[in-house]
């Protein structure tokens, strides 16, 4: 859009922009700035338009989209315009990711560089590595207390190696996916450390008080995040004498947000990890950007206008880059995350599909799939270019933040059915085979989360170590089942870490100082690889996971159907055990797949006669594509074992 007033300022910008910029060939930096300029004016003006020094901020901002630009390399220029002319290359179903910790799956990063061939042989081609960053030893929340952004960690390696890891990803068409902690730094960074230091410049990054006064105003409705470990959103520095804002750990300080420097820093942070070769960066803990006496602090108007802004700046230097939004809020919010526009994703292209993740559980917790049909008949309808991140388990706690109303609707009381969950997956509920372990209860609202391994969640440990192979078989099909749905749901499957080895829970936080008093750790494995090479061998169940997985990874990025173009159809089919949707090709509505999964332990079936008005002929024939068999079928009804899914197609 044309807008006199931003034009101007645009024109004055130019002219004041350092020489050294000036001379660069910026052609392709100019349109985009042109065609993004008066979005990111008006983001900028709304957000700090009332400041004296708004033009000199813009100014400076610009400066930092130009210097992003003539940093970053041909090569990556490249990626940036091919992605733009396929710009819904992330909805193919193509992809699937996988999250770890480097020092979890490797020794290192150029150990982890060495190991690629180990996503390749599973099918895995987007890879989050957690964070890389430098963090001090036992105060870092697992790489999330970041005390210096353009640093990488001494233990896991140097740049250098870094771009090792980035040729084998380039070599082998594997994305690579970094964090971008934008809402807090350690307390050991230098800003914080310039602030302790009495530099008031340092002191206006944070949110620093002399006393309690307005601290004492936003506790009165700011939720808790680790009330254990961690109680209050404000912590005590001695040195400096005042009170810093800290939502997540003491030592982790809440960046202001409401000063442009911090925003242009943090922009200028994204701009070198852009520049570096990341494909993806996921942006932690997006919904807390913005605080504000009297709400929650949690997904604020601002905090969305400052990831808008965000996005507009880095779509005029490095295009090619998507953002995934780690927002873990309820469900009507998290859509938001995508941005507000009808059809283009103005915020982040992916997000975690959080409210999926959670009733997932609810329905192996249930062996009914009652609420998670009623929370995702109620999930809100999606952009057309965004995508979720559909996973099962991941490095943090599982939080049943499903709707209320969802959780009465499904017959149940929202207080005593989280109570039940919570029972479940610790093991307190007597026929539960769920090893987890409940996270930081909050005694005064008796919300608690859970931790826990996928695996000893399913009951794969408790099966293990009594000897029990029926048990360790329901384990198995449960954690295929989960996969078999997160693979064909829509959006992109994000694996974890050792699921598909059926890695059980490590225990061995409890003696390690920084980590004993933060049970997420129990989820947090190292692989054993002489273990891992049990995926080789016919009877382990390892083999068992493994090659299954394999083989749907496969059978997935061959499934046009599967590719998200808001291109399914959820089905209600009358039995409370089963999750049934329809899938099909957007450009193609005949090429589709029914998907239908068992919560249940015993056979349930599914009655073809209710799916005849989408046109699916109950006495038809049907192949499903994971085994290549055709499934029991009975007169008009079709018999699912417990615990199984089918991918089934029409023959
Ligand atoms: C994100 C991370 C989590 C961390 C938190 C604070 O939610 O996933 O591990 O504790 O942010 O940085
Ligand atoms: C983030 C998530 C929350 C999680 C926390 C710590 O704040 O939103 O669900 O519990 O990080 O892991």
């Amino acid at each position: 859009m044309y807008e006199q007033v931003s034009h101007s300022l645009l024109n004055v910008i130019l002219d004041d922009l350092k020489p050294e910029i000036r001379r660069q060939d910026l052609r392709h930096f100019y349109t985009r700035l042109g065609a993004n300029f008066y979005a990111i004016y008006s983001l900028f003006f709304t957000l700090y338009g009332h400041r004296d020094d708004f033009n000199a901020q813009m100014l400076r901002l610009v400066e930092t989209m130009a210097k992003g630009y003539i940093d970053r390399s041909a090569e990556l220029e490249r990626v940036d315009i091919a992605r733009e002319q396929d710009h819904n290359w992330f909805l193919s179903q193509k992809w699937v990711g996988m999250a770890l910790y480097t020092n979890g799956f490797a020794d290192n990063l150029a150990d982890l560089a060495g190991k690629t061939p180990y996503f390749q042989e599973l099918g895995v081609n987007m890879v989050h590595i957690m964070p890389i960053l430098q963090c001090p030893a036992g105060k870092s929340d697992g790489g999330y207390a970041i005390s210096d952004f353009r640093q990488i960690d001494d233990r896991l390696g140097k740049l250098d190696d870094l771009r090792l890891v980035v040729e084998e990803f380039k070599k082998r068409d594997i994305l690579l996916v970094l964090d971008i902690v934008l809402n807090h730094t350690s307390d050991e960074h230098e800003w914080a450390r310039r602030a302790i230091n009495g530099e008031r410049r340092y002191q206006d990054y944070y949110f620093v008080f002399d006393n309690r006064e307005i601290p004492d105003m936003f506790e009165q409705t700011m939720p808790q995040i680790f009330p254990e470990s961690d109680p209050g959103n404000f912590t005590w520095n001695e040195k400096m004498q005042k009170w810093v804002m800290t939502v997540f750990h003491d030592y982790q300080w809440d960046l202001n947000y409401s000063n442009p420097e911090v925003f242009i820093e943090m922009l200028d942070i994204i701009l070198f990890w852009a520049n570096q070769g990341v494909d993806i960066l996921r942006l932690d803990a997006v919904a807390f950007l913005w605080k504000k006496i009297g709400s929650s602090c949690q997904n604020e108007r601002n905090a969305h206008l400052i990831l808008q802004l965000m996005k507009d700046c880095c779509q005029v230097t490095a295009p090619g880059v998507l953002f995934i939004a780690e927002a873990i809020v309820a469900p009507v919010e998290v859509i938001k995350y995508f941005g507000e526009d009808a059809i283009i994703a103005k915020e982040c292209e992916i997000a975690y599909n959080a409210t999926l993740m959670a009733l997932l559980w609810d329905a192996i917790a249930t062996q009914s799939a009652k609420l998670l049909y009623q929370g995702l008949k109620n999930m809100p309808a999606k952009l057309e270019r965004a995508t979720w991140l559909n996973y099962v388990r991941c490095h943090d706690d599982i939080g049943f933040g499903f709707d209320d109303n969802d959780i009465r609707a499904a017959g149940y009381d929202p207080y005593a059915h989280r109570q039940f969950l919570l029972d479940y997956f610790s093991g307190q509920f007597d026929a539960s085979p769920a090893r987890g372990m409940v996270f930081m209860r909050n005694e005064t609202t008796g919300d608690a989360r859970i931790s826990g391994s996928l695996a000893s969640l399913a009951g794969l440990e408790a099966g293990q170590e009594a000897n029990d192979q029926a048990l360790v078989d329901a384990a198995i099909k449960k954690i295929l089942l989960l996969h078999g749905l997160i693979l064909s749901f829509g959006g992109i499957p994000l694996l974890y870490n050792g699921d598909a080895l059926g890695v059980v829970n490590d225990y061995s936080y409890r003696d390690e100082e920084g980590k004993s008093d933060d049970n997420r750790w129990i989820h947090r494995p190292k692989i054993n690889w002489e273990r891992a090479e049990l995926r080789k061998k016919q009877g382990t169940t390892e083999y068992a996971l493994f090659n299954a997985m394999k083989k749907m990874i496969a059978i997935r990025k061959e499934t046009s159907a599967f590719a998200d173009f808001n291109n399914r159809e959820l089905l209600d089919v009358d039995n409370p055990h089963l999750l049934c949707f329809l899938r099909f090709n957007h450009q193609r509505p005949s090429e589709r797949v029914l998907v239908v999964a068992n919560f249940d332990a015993n056979p349930q079936y599914l009655d073809l006669y209710l799916l005849r008005s989408r046109g699916i002929d109950p006495f038809g024939q049907f192949i499903d594509l994971c085994s290549g068999s055709k499934p029991t079928q009975y007169d008009r009804r079709i018999v699912l074992q417990g615990f199984r899914f089918y991918w089934l197609t029409e023959i």
